[in-house]
């Protein structure tokens, strides 16, 4: 039933099919900046380790390069792929930052936390959506 709610309405959907893309900011505006360092920092997103992008090395190449991210990318897809990208990839090899339901063998410790807060979130947004 849920499942026909949510094809009905990426049909009705001009847009982007349903799990594509949050239309809507999880916080305040972000900070470019601040998302650069929760991209490049290991105590934060640590992105890096997985994805190169100009003018940080070394990175890894697990993912793909996100430079010129900005441009193929709305904030609206980049804001999904940050929170939960198994809603567009299911099988794709990046952890989901921003979500706590469906996980499992969570330690105890982080129980009902996300990897990155709402804030962090909006911050790797605005970075990202600055790669032209
Ligand atoms: C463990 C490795 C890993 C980490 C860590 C990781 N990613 Fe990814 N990421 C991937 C892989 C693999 C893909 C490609 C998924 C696919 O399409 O199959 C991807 C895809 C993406 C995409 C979509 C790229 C495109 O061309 O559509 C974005 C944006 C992205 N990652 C951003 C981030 C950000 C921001 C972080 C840090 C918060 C991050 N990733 C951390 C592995 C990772």
């Amino acid at each position: 039933m849920k499942q026909a709610a949510v094809l009905l309405l990426a049909a009705l959907s001009p847009v982007a099919a349903a799990g594509d893309a949050i239309d809507v900011p999880l916080a305040v505006a972000g900070d470019a900046q601040r998302g650069r360092a929760v991209f490049l920092q290991r105590e934060q997103g640590h992105c890096v380790i997985c994805h190169a992008v100009s003018g940080a090395a070394p990175a890894g190449d697990v993912g793909p390069a996100l430079d010129g991210i900005g441009a193929r990318l709305t904030a609206a897809q980049l804001r999904q792929r940050v929170v939960d990208i198994t809603q567009v990839k299911p099988d794709a090899a990046m952890p989901a930052f921003h979500r706590t339901e469906g996980l499992q063998r969570v330690a105890a410790a982080y129980a009902g936390k996300t990897l990155l807060d709402a804030q962090q979130v909006e911050d790797l947004v605005a970075y990202l959506g600055g790669l032209k």
